[in-house]
């Protein structure tokens, strides 16, 4: 059974002052973290000066690369519903020094986007939010044209791969992971709600980067 939001809240809060160690630590099963989310940034396509929304930001792992990509004009907004991973990535944007960066506590299912944004991401938790078609459904209708949502996340491949499960599912456990979550399927919505769908899939076809444009007058 997925777990409830008092209970992802609980399990993060727990997780947190270790988060970037033990997400590191996937790399000793080949799963390239860190590739994965530079494709998905890459497939962002933002431009300088664009806002960037990240839902289920976390401790800010992505903020580097999102600052890179926006410039020094361009604004970075972190939203994530958990206290601790959002204290990590305050520390991490006083550490660095980062004046672009604003973080937002707030569960995705209530976030309201800013109107005109370059681009709305989530890497690894969009999964997790029960209501994440309507997240990409908001968060299409608040992008400039040509801005695009993107989405990594973890799913449940078709053949072979699908006897790995009971191997896989117990190391992504710790993390929210539960066999349910395969019913989710946020790149669905992004075919739905956007244009120019694009989807490759990583790691057996148990990682995916996909996207989609705004088309809109926006
Ligand atoms: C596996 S972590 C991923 C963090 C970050 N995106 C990364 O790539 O490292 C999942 C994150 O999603 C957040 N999250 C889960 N459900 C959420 C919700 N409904 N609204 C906002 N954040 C949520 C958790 O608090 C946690 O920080």
């Amino acid at each position: 059974m997925a777990l409830t939001k008092p209970e992802l809240t609980d399990l993060y809060r727990r997780r947190a002052p270790r988060y970037d160690l033990s997400a590191n630590l996937y790399y000793l099963l080949g799963f390239r973290e860190w590739a994965y989310r530079k494709k998905a940034i890459r497939a962002l396509r933002l431009e300088p000066g664009d806002t960037v929304v990240e839902i289920g930001c976390g401790t800010g792992l992505n903020f580097g690369l999102l600052r890179e990509a926006v410039g020094p004009e361009g604004r970075v907004v972190g939203v994530d519903m958990t206290t601790a991973m959002l204290e990590e990535a305050r520390e991490r944007v006083d550490r660095e020094a980062w004046d672009n960066v604003e973080l937002v506590e707030s569960d995705a299912a209530d976030y309201d986007f800013p109107a005109g944004i370059g681009g709305v991401i989530s890497t690894f938790a969009l999964t997790l939010v029960p209501e994440y078609d309507d997240v990409i459904r908001r968060g299409a209708e608040a992008l400039r044209r040509g801005g695009r949502w993107v989405v990594a996340d973890l799913k449940l491949p078709e053949g072979w791969a699908r006897h790995l499960l009971p191997l896989l599912l117990p190391l992504f456990r710790p993390f929210g992971v539960t066999a349910d979550l395969a019913d989710r399927h946020p790149w669905e919505s992004l075919e739905r709600h956007l244009s120019g769908f694009g989807m490759e899939e990583h790691y057996f076809g148990y990682t995916y980067v996909a996207w989609g444009q705004a088309q809109g007058p926006g």
